[in-house]
């Protein structure tokens, strides 16, 4: 799997011949102005919550290459009025779709549309395909349910919010580092706006203190798991 991040909580995902993005907010992210849009040709897009910095770009990309929404139930609903494809799943459910097995698992923090209609429960997702496992949190807080993901799955990464203030910051990262049996960290959802700066090296050395490996990468840089 190639994960290429494309700013604050954007992932693009390659996995075989597939394309799947996640929670695509770029052209309203300032520090993803590098990143092109209509590079993206998503078979598949997959949304953590319904908040404005996770779905911003659903509807265009959606449309342009006639992707498949995967998300919870009512957020899947709201693109289906659109007349978009979806896929709507809830928590605690998996399936194997053609880029491999997905599961949406929990997520502590809160999922109204930006304009408040409900966004149902937010979520995270582990994708599991090539005998890898990668586990996307979503915005959320160090929740206990973490403990649940390693029961099942052998994590090769782990992209964790670590900006603080709206989900977890860096310390609380490392203990669901610990909690989800994952030392390889990408981590995400940090400097976009005022409230959730954080100071990056600090992070990085905070990890390294205990063996773990938090990965800060730039948009449109990747990593191969
Ligand atoms: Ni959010
Ligand atoms: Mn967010």
């Amino acid at each position: 799997m190639k994960i290429t991040f494309l700013g604050h909580a954007t992932l693009e995902i390659k996995i075989n011949e597939f394309s799947v993005v996640v929670d695509p907010f770029i052209s309203g992210n300032p520090f993803a102005s590098e990143v092109d849009i209509e590079n993206l040709k998503p078979d598949f897009i997959l949304i953590t919550h319904a908040h404005q910095d996770h779905i911003l770009d659903v509807e265009k990309l959606a449309k342009e290459n006639d992707s498949i929404i995967i998300s919870n139930f009512e957020i899947v609903n709201h693109f289906q009025n659109k007349g978009l494809k979806g896929h709507p799943m809830n928590h605690g459910g998996k399936w194997n779709f053609d880029f491999g097995e997905l599961k949406y698992v929990n997520a502590i923090h809160t999922s109204t549309f930006p304009d408040g209609a409900n966004g149902g429960q937010p979520g995270g997702f582990i994708i599991s395909a090539n005998n890898k496992s990668i586990y996307i949190a979503g915005d959320t807080a160090l929740t206990f349910d973490m403990k649940i993901i390693p029961l099942k799955y052998n994590l090769d990464l782990a992209v964790l919010p670590i900006g603080d203030n709206f989900t977890m910051g860096y310390e609380d990262a490392i203990l669901a580092s610990d909690f989800i049996k994952c030392d390889k960290i990408l981590g995400y959802h940090f400097d976009t706006f005022g409230l959730i700066e954080i100071d990056q090296s600090k992070a990085v050395e905070e990890f390294k203190k205990v063996n773990k490996e938090l990965i800060i990468i730039k948009p449109n840089e990747h990593i191969t798991i």
